[in-house]
Parts: C-alpha cells; structure tokens; sequence
C-alpha cells in the first residue's frame, strides 16, 4: 500500500479559519515598492516578536503580489488601520485590483508607500523570511515607528469591529 508523503490534516481549513477568528486582531495594510510601483494587501496575522532588537512578523500567502514584491524589495510598512478605514481593509484585500488608484500616498523614510492617517505604521527591513504551509513567514526589523490618535479598526469572527478600551489602568508587564 503507497504511503502518503504528506500528512492529511483531520481540521477542515475554514473550521480552522473561524476557530481562529476568534481571536481578536487590529488590522493593517502591507505596503511596499518595486521598481517604483506600490503594492499593498490587508493583513491581520501582524504580531510583535521581539523588543531588542525591534521585531515583527507577518505571514502573507504564498504567490500573492504582495508577498512577492516585500521579498524582493526586502523593505515594507505595516500600516494599522484607524476605525474609520475599514474601506482601505476592502481595497486591499481585493485581489488584481490597484490597490492605490486614486489613492494618496505619502513616501516613509526607508523608500517605502506609507498609507498617510492610518491609526500607526512601521517601517521595516526583511530580516528573514521562511515558508510555513501555504504562507510566508515575513519577519521585518522595524526601522521607524509613527503613532496617531483616534481607534483601531478590529476584525473578530470574519468581520470588521470596534475595538474598546475599558478604562482601567494600563497593565504592568514584568520582565
Ligand atoms: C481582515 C483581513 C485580513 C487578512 N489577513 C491576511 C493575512 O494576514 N495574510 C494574507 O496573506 N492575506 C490576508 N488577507 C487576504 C489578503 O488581503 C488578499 O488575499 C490580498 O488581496 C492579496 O493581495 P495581492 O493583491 O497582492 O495578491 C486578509 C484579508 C482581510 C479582509
């Protein structure tokens, strides 16, 4: 009897997917350039690795645009989206669309697109980049940071929420 070469997994991808979308993220948008035209997709797998040095990680799915162009460009931006941009979370999530038709765009320090009014953005170099499944694992070294008010815009179960503080005190974290 053939053996299989690659495991079967027992968890269906969408149980997977809205098991997983109970976990309550912010949303971003990936920006970057090639050869002098932007690129950008909708993230929300954006995580905080490490302080010293500064770094975070994204996972982009494999073949898209996007993910091609960070790897060869080795620069990006991590723009987090205000709760007033939940139209810029549908822009770039459409796929072979331009994504910065008519857009407004603003140029960060690091040669990178940088979505002006976003909630923050980070500038990053690719530290490294590895394939896990069907994604790449994009881990960036932040490079610049930029902080504006207002509120996050959420994304909890498929779809877009409000993200609320609770008015307590910050929580102290202990290194
Ligand atoms: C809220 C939200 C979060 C998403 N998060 C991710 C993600 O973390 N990684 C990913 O590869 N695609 C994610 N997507 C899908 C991409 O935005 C979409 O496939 C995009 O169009 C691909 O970009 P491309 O046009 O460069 O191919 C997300 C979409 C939405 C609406």
């Amino acid at each position: 009897m053939a053996t299989p070469t690659s495991p079967v997994s027992a968890v269906d991808p969408m149980a997977m997917r809205r098991t997983m979308g109970r976990f309550a993220t912010g949303v971003a948008v990936v920006t970057t350039s090639v050869d002098g035209t932007p690129h950008g997709m909708t993230v929300n797998s954006l995580t905080s690795v490490s302080l010293q040095p500064p770094l975070l990680l994204v996972c982009l799915t494999t073949g898209a645009r996007t993910t091609e162009a960070v790897t060869s460009s080795g620069r990006f931006a991590v723009n987090i989206l205000s709760a007033r941009q939940e139209h810029l979370a549908m822009r770039f999530a459409k796929r072979g669309a331009d994504h910065f038709q008519g857009l407004d765009v603003i140029h960060g320090r690091h040669q990178v697109p940088v979505i002006p009014d976003a909630f923050a953005h980070l500038e990053c170099a690719v530290e490294r980049h590895f394939t896990a499944g069907d994604h790449i694992v994009v881990i960036g070294e932040v490079l610049d940071v930029c902080e504006r008010d207002g509120a996050p815009l959420g994304f909890l179960g498929g779809k877009f929420s409000d993200i609320a503080e609770r008015g307590h005190e910050p929580v102290q974290w202990f290194f």
